[in-house]
């Protein structure tokens, strides 16, 4: 197999920007006419979270070892959609059929061999992956909400109840759906540790525009249901190496994945310290401080520190919450999670402080990826 052909191919297909998605949906669903019910309702806003995908991880196919645990996530994850192994083949179609339209003369029958065997490879570990799954777990589990507080404008905190045993992790996220928004999926993180009554706590801030997160915040009402797909996400969760005290670094409902640890450190030890600086642009988007006041009394191995980073008026810390914790470093471990943004600017900081990379664990919340690579 040709693999720097597959990716030259791609990276020429993708200079076409979002051409390419439009040419895939309608051949696909032109061709396949029952598949269109899998996609979200109005496609005229898509953000492209299939195609890219797709192009990037099958011309990448010399390097599939790699992202095995990947694609396996991915295709157990694909439940969720209602995606069996009979879909497979007309997704694969609808990739061949864009490739050959955007490369015209340079779709050659050696590319479209190599494109065809690489495609039915990563297919194939997706397939399995979800077969096995099915064994084991439901393609999701259903939560009805049982409570929705408007914290501030724009971040509004849900709890609901699982409808059976969930396994999950603290550090872990999961793609959720809502009964008022159907078929569209987003990443949420869990904010608390597993409970006796299978309730979750979600943190949710409503973008601009944002299809999902402000149909949560502006809409969601007891007795509403969401989707909750598996739990995915390594990232943020506390492996045995991670021995000692730790500095946690929250930038608004990054705080979520954070809280789940605090809290398992303190259902599970073992005892450390752990110093929390809690970021907000200003006083009024501390949207759980009173939650974690109490913890803090509770706990007194736990060091909450609120800080403002946009507020002149503020009373407490103001700067950024990278350089507060900094003060405070004495070599723990770091856990980061935020914007993007925020985890971009603070792992920046981190590294030129001293802070070895290999101490740093982060995840953000704008990658549409929402999973280990
Ligand atoms: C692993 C992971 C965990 C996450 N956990 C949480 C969580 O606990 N709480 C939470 O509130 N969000 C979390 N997110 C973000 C969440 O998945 C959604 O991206 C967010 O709620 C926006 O979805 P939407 O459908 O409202 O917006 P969309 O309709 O998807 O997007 C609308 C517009 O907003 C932009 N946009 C999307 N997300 C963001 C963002 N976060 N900030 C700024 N602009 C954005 C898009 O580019 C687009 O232009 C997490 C994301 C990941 C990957
Ligand atoms: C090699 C095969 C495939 C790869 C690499 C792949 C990859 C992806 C990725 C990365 C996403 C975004 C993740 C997410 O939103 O959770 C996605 C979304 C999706 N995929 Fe796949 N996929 C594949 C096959 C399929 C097949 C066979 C179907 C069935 C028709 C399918 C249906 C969907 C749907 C419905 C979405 C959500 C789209 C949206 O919300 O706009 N995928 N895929």
């Amino acid at each position: 197999m040709d693999t720097q052909a597959l990716k030259d191919s791609w990276h020429l297909v993708a200079r076409s920007g979002d051409e390419v998605p439009l040419y895939f949906y309608s051949v696909l669903f032109l061709m396949n006419p029952d598949v269109r019910d899998m996609f979200p309702v109005s496609m005229a806003r898509q953000r492209d979270r299939l195609v890219g995908a797709l192009g990037q991880v099958v011309s990448n196919v010399d390097q599939v070892e790699g992202v095995v645990p990947f694609l396996q996530q991915l295709g157990r994850d694909h439940r969720k959609f209602a995606v069996t192994a009979a879909h497979y083949p007309a997704v694969g179609q609808a990739l061949l059929a864009t490739l050959e339209h955007f490369l015209g003369e340079r779709w050659t029958p050696a590319l479209a061999h190599d494109w065809t065997q690489a495609y039915n490879l990563v297919a194939q570990v997706m397939v399995e992956a979800s077969n096995e799954a099915a064994k084991v777990s439901p393609p999701w589990w259903e939560a009805e909400i049982i409570g929705q507080e408007n914290r501030t404008l724009d971040i509004a905190v849900i709890r609901a109840r699982l409808n059976y045993q969930y396994p999950f992790r603290p550090g872990q996220s999961a793609s959720i759906s809502y009964s008022m928004r159907p078929r569209i999926w987003r990443f949420y993180s869990f904010a608390n540790a597993p409970r006796q009554d299978n309730t979750i706590d979600l943190h949710v801030r409503m973008v601009d525009g944002g299809a999902l997160s402000s149909a949560l915040v502006m809409g969601a009402r007891r007795g509403d249901v969401l989707r909750v797909g598996a739990a995915v996400g390594e990232r943020l969760t506390l492996a045995p190496e991670v021995q000692g005290d730790l500095l946690m670094i929250a930038g608004g409902t990054g705080l979520a994945p954070l809280k789940a640890l605090v809290e398992q450190i303190a259902f599970e030890g073992p005892s450390r310290r752990v110093d929390l600086v809690v970021g907000a642009r200003t006083s009024r988007d501390l949207y759980d401080l009173e939650a974690l006041g109490k913890m803090a009394a509770e706990h007194p191995w736990l060091n909450v520190v609120p800080v403002v980073s946009h507020d002149p008026f503020y009373r407490g810390t103001r700067g950024y919450a990278v350089d507060v914790a900094l003060q405070g470093w004495r070599g723990q471990h770091v856990f980061v999670c935020g914007s993007e943004e925020m985890v971009q600017a603070t792992n920046g900081r981190l590294l030129d402080a001293g802070v070895p990379s290999e101490q740093i664990h982060f995840d953000e919340f704008t990658s549409d990826r929402g999973r280990e690579s």
